[in-house]
């Protein structure tokens, strides 16, 4: 009778494959909670001896704050609160002592984007209208604020006439780096927050931005649509030696960062710009002869690295924002997000449970690549199929209920700018003691742990 069971159960699990009818909000919530299954199976939060927010290794914590983001969405579209106390304490358990995400136990690897895509998370529950923390604490909009003004005071004008570094601490490698990535997650957080509280000096920030990201040739127009680089080393020659590689995360921001600000300020020159970046996308990121997305730096030679295999995860979730904010474009992004979704049901039917997601969507099943990255990029790539059914995101006229502070994080170390500061000999010589210092610590704490 056991032996029958268990040869039944391998079977179902042999034909499973999560099963999808694109923009039917039924069949993509059962999909959506399926595939959350799959990513708590890497959640460190709820395990004994875990840290609340955070995923196993080599999954670093930037990745949690993109993976709660989407949570955030799946929440409020399937209006399934399963997962709302462990999103919710991953957000206050993260946000640090000086409620900016920059948590201490993060400063040997945050850099300005780790802190954008949690900067992304708080944002997200602020327009969804995530369960509020007590009114003596922090909002999510304060949240959202704080880590915008710590960013934006961190614009280094110093080099390369403008632009955020990479990184936040000297001690971190790739300081000298001045990546698209940190000043889209700027660029986009200031364009949400003009459009959630009217307020026009985010707008400002916005153009500046975006301003510099072209001056400084990042984002190139062609006549295929923007090229959007990664960045370059500050060197010699103010940032002029650029890595040409283009990643979905940065078209992604960007697309969405001009889709808010055209919905908001109804300018023409930002539908032009969100145009030109559509094109990019089209031109970069999509399989022509199957019409669904692909990562296309390391896809095809199957060099994704851990972080790029969740790339088309926030990327996902950017299509849907602006499928919602640029009325024109609504029809053309939604097929482009159904027929990936589509892909990616198809390509999660792996692993021993069935539902592991691979990570080439036009493959036809799982391909054999697992991972966190493959889940969540299935989670939103699906989930927002249904994004035209389901609220715009709010703003503080429409639904919105999180209480903000515009000078969040202004008085905290971490706008304290050691940036801006001329490394000197003897500065680089503290530098080094602080690392050495640091690095300490970690081995202490790492020895503490094993023991
Ligand atoms: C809500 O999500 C949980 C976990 O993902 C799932 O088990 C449950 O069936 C979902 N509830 C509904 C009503 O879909
Ligand atoms: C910081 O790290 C320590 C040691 O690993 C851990 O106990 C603590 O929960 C962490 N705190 C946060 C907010 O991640
Ligand atoms: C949001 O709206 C409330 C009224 O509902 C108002 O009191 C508050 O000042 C507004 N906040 C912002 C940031 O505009
Ligand atoms: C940007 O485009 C211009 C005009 O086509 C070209 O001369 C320049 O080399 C491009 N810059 C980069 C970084 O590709
Ligand atoms: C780099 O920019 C700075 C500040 O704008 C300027 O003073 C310097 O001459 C520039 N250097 C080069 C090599 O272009
Ligand atoms: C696009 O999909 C087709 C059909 O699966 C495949 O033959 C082709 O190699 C794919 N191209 C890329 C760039 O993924
Ligand atoms: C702006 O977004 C709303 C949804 O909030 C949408 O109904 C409207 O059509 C958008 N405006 C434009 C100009 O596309
Ligand atoms: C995806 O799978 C198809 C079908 O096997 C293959 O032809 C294609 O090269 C793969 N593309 C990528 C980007 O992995
Ligand atoms: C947002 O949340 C507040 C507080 O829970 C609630 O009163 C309000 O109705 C919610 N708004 C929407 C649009 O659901
Ligand atoms: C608008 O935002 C700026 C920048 O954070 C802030 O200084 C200003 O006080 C805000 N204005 C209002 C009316 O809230």
């Amino acid at each position: 009778m056991k032996s029958i069971y268990i040869i039944l159960i391998t079977i179902i699990t042999y034909v499973h494959a999560i099963d999808l009818t694109v923009g039917d909000k039924t069949s993509v919530c059962d999909a959506a909670t399926e595939i959350i299954n799959g990513i708590m199976d890497y959640y460190e939060g709820i395990r004994y001896g875990g840290t609340v927010g955070l995923f196993q290794a080599p999954y670093y914590w930037w990745e949690a704050g993109e993976i709660f983001g989407g949570m955030i969405d799946t929440w409020a579209w399937c209006e399934n609160d399963t997962y709302e106390d462990i999103i919710y304490n991953a957000l206050i358990a993260q946000k640090g002592s000086s409620n900016n995400y920059v948590p201490a136990n993060q400063s040997t690897t945050e850099g300005n984007d780790d802190q954008g895509f949690w900067g992304l998370a708080v944002m997200e529950a602020t327009e969804r209208n995530f369960t509020n923390p007590p009114s003596d604490e922090y909002g999510w909009l304060a949240l959202s604020q704080a880590v915008y003004n710590t960013m934006l005071s961190r614009w280094d004008a110093g080099d390369c006439n403008g632009g955020l570094r990479w990184q936040i601490f000297q001690w971190n490698s790739g300081y000298d780096y001045k990546n698209t990535i940190s000043n889209a997650c700027l660029f986009t957080m200031a364009a949400r927050l003009a459009r959630y509280t009217n307020n026009d000096t985010y707008l400002d920030t916005a153009e500046m931005v975006w301003n510099w990201l072209t001056d400084i040739e990042y984002v190139n127009y062609t006549s295929n649509g923007y090229y959007i680089y990664d960045g370059a080393n500050i060197g010699t020659n103010n940032c002029s030696s650029i890595v040409t590689n283009r990643w979905s995360y940065n078209y992604g921001l960007l697309l969405s960062g001009t889709a808010y600000l055209y919905n908001h300020t109804e300018d023409d020159t930002w539908l032009e710009r969100f145009e030109n970046i559509y094109l990019g996308i089209e031109n970069t990121f999509v399989n022509s002869s199957t019409g669904i997305i692909y990562e296309h730096m390391c896809q095809e030679s199957g060099t994704c690295n851990t972080d790029q295999r969740s790339f088309k995860s926030i990327f996902s979730r950017c299509l849907g924002q602006a499928a919602v904010l640029v009325n024109s474009y609504q029809s053309k992004i939604m097929s482009l997000i159904d027929k990936s979704a589509e892909g990616a049901a198809l390509s999660c039917s792996g692993g021993s449970d069935g539902h592991t997601c691979g990570i080439n969507w036009s493959y036809g099943s799982w391909d054999g690549w697992y991972g966190l990255g493959e889940q969540i990029s299935a989670l939103e790539i699906i989930q927002n199929t249904i994004v035209l059914q389901v609220d715009a995101p709010y703003t503080n006229d429409t639904g919105g209920s999180s209480t903000g502070n515009v000078n969040a994080g202004l008085d905290t170390y971490e706008t304290s700018n050691d940036n801006e500061i001329t490394v000197s000999n003897k500065d680089k010589a503290g530098a080094g003691v602080l690392t050495a210092i640091v690095l300490i610590i970690f081995v202490g704490l790492c020895t503490w742990v094993f023991l």
